[in-house]
């Protein structure tokens, strides 16, 4: 990664906890040109959107943003909107589960607290056979989210994961000793501000080793999800798995709504499973800057978007 790139990235990720920033973005909702990686503020906009993708051949992991709560009743209110999802995508019929962010059910508040409440979503999912993923967050809470995560297990629990990100220098570690206990897990590259202490800042590091990763999930048959728009990655991970006999009913392909999604669409109709990330909510905030940061070009579209007004 190039020092502009490096720079322009770490701005804008120091951008997504601004609270001054959110509540301006608030104010004209999805206008700014979220509405390219976001369903819409509502459960009936994400539902739609879901039944055109499972139409398509696409199956839809549904999140309903929020993260970095102030209260335990925002954590409430994402647990009573979880619930309600549940139900839908159940009623509904829609192929798809759900991933939720740990912080949303106030883990800096509350992990006690925290815990209940993602367990009482996993619990409703697993009565309608529904999977529930965890999202992995910034560091401070990687610990913690893969503890809950093996509470949970340990409850007898199959129905949940989580993720592991290929810029931590932890990874490699968690990667072998959650695929020994058969932990289904999403691989990404990783999409927080890290520091050096904990994470590698360079691209081509990161991508080797989220290839490494790969590689020891689909050796492990532990399901993973390789998550990621990298069709380099995508390709290493077919011939990977070609090469070794690893059967495709073992991995999935997942990547986010409203990108490369003619790729998504390629790999469905190739027989791959694909699973798009479907986010909704009035939160939008944080999870748009995430993606402005991951590609420059973005920015530039957002602002074409908001002068072509
Ligand atoms: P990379 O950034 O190298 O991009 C490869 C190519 O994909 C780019 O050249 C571009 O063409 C396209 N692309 C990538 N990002 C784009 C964008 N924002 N807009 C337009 N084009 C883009 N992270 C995390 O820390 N915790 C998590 O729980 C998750 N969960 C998650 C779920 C799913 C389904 C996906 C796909 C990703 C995540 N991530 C995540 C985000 C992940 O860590 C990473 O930041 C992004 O996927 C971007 O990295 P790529 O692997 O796509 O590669």
């Amino acid at each position: 990664m190039d020092i502009g790139t490096r720079l322009f990235r770490s701005a804008l990720l120091g951008l997504a906890g601004n609270r001054a920033a959110r509540a301006l973005s608030q104010k004209y909702g999805l206008k700014l040109g979220a509405g390219r990686f976001v369903a819409g503020e509502t459960m009936e906009d994400a539902l739609t959107h879901a039944k055109r993708l499972n139409a398509a051949g696409i199956k839809v992991t549904l999140d309903y943003l929020g993260e970095s709560i102030s209260s335990m009743e925002e954590a409430k209110e994402s647990e009573r909107a979880y619930m309600a999802l549940l139900e839908n995508i159940h009623r509904e019929g829609i192929q798809g589960n759900v991933s939720l962010k740990p912080t949303q059910f106030g883990l800096a508040l509350d992990q006690e607290q925290c815990g209940e409440g993602i367990r009482s979503v996993v619990k409703e999912a697993e009565r309608y056979g529904l999977f529930v993923r965890l999202d992995m967050e910034d560091s401070p809470w990687t610990d913690a989210t893969i503890a809950l995560v093996r509470k949970l297990r340990a409850e007898g629990c199959c129905n949940v994961g989580t993720v592991i990100q290929a810029y931590l220098y932890r990874s490699e570690l968690d990667v072998h000793q959650l695929s020994a206990e058969g932990i289904n897990l999403r691989l990404v590259k990783g999409a927080y501000k890290e520091p050096r202490s904990v994470a590698f800042d360079s691209k081509r590091v990161v991508d080797a080793n989220l290839r490494r990763l790969i590689a020891a999930r689909l050796d492990s048959r532990a399901y993973t999800a390789i998550a990621t728009h990298d069709e380099a990655i995508i390709r290493y991970t077919q011939s990977y798995a070609r090469t070794r006999g690893i059967p495709r009913s073992v991995f999935e392909f997942q990547m986010l709504y409203g990108i490369r999604t003619p790729l998504q669409l390629a790999l469905a109709k190739e027989g791959y499973t694909v699973r798009s990330y479907v986010p909704f909510g009035r939160s939008w905030y944080p999870y748009f800057v995430r993606r402005l940061a991951e590609r420059p070009a973005n920015l530039t579209f957002i602002m074409r978007s908001i002068f072509s007004r």
